[in-house]
């Protein structure tokens, strides 16, 4: 079974109740995604040998918030897009009032589902809790500084900092939460937090190229969406090109950090050459 096939099954599992959100929360949590932050919480645990069900709940409940998230995003009041996984944005298919639960309930779920792994230990589930809230609390700062900056033009520091709140935070928190699951020295996790921070900046600004050059079809998710709503991103601000030699550039610098660790980084680098050569 693959990581994929793994966090799927849990999730499946995590939403299983008969509540009247249910529903909802289903519909777009399991409609698809690429699953990148639980991959990476599973590949970081796998790194250091971790057996993978210590990492089952810290993989399902960085996704869950990731999902919440990306339910808000869809929003009449925010990006207001109507795709999302090829299907139907969350507040197309149940109205707007039952996405804002939707997503509400998601990020309550994200930490119950934390709080109660009894396979960690109460410090252990604590400190992963302290991780996820933080990176939680940083999205929706990110969320905050993007929607104000909407037609407005600001600094490629700004947008630096938005990107790495909105997307680098939650992204970063999942390697952490592998970290923290793990046997792992404090050198190595502090090379992994580095890491993680490349990764976590590179993904958005990849995501901003990828609104420009990739079709919906493929995509999930409406093409152009940034342009049309006149939001700040790398392209509009540094032109295409130079953008995607920045996103490179900080995935080469990931692997680089990677060359520090006293374990084998084979699993973490092929993640980092299948982030990079992503089309959706
Ligand atoms: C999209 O994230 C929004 C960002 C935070 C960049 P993903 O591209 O990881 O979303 P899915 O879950 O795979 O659709
Ligand atoms: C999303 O950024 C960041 C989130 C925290 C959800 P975008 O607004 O660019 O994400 P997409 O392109 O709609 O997936
Ligand atoms: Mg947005
Ligand atoms: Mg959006
Ligand atoms: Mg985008």
């Amino acid at each position: 079974m693959n990581y994929t096939e793994r966090v799927n099954r849990h999730l499946d599992k995590y939403l299983s109740n008969q509540g009247s959100l249910t529903k909802a929360m289903r519909y777009s949590v399991l409609s698809g995604g690429k699953r990148f932050r639980p991959i990476l919480t599973y590949t970081v645990a796998d790194t250091f040998g971790t057996p993978l069900n210590l990492a089952d709940s810290s993989a399902c409940a960085v996704e869950l918030i990731h999902a919440y998230s990306l339910i808000h995003d869809d929003l009449p009041a925010m990006d207001d897009d109507n795709i999302r996984h090829n299907q139907p944005a969350c507040h197309k298919q149940f109205g707007e009032a039952q996405a804002i639960l939707t997503g509400d309930g998601l990020q309550a779920l994200a930490f119950e589902v934390l709080v109660n792994s009894k396979q960690l230990s109460v410090e252990v589930r604590i400190n992963t809790l302290q991780a996820l809230t933080h990176a939680a609390f940083e999205m929706a700062e990110g969320q905050s500084i993007d929607l104000n900056a909407v037609t407005q033009v600001i600094d490629i520091d700004t947008l630096k900092n938005m990107h790495q709140k909105k997307t680098g935070a939650l992204l970063s928190c999942a390697v952490q939460l592998g970290v923290l699951i793990s046997d792992c020295n404090e050198n190595d996790a502090k090379i992994l937090n580095q890491f993680s921070q490349h990764i976590g900046l590179a993904y958005q600004i990849q995501d901003d190229v990828l609104d420009v050059l990739t079709p919906e079809e493929i995509l999930g998710k409406r093409q152009n969406s940034d342009a049309d709503k006149g939001k700040p991103t790398y392209p509009t601000l540094l032109g295409l090109e130079a953008s995607q030699t920045e996103y490179e550039r900080l995935y080469q610098c990931a692997s680089n950090d990677l060359n520090g660790l006293s374990v084998d980084a084979g699993r973490l680098q092929t993640l980092i050459q299948q982030l990079k050569n992503r089309i959706f």
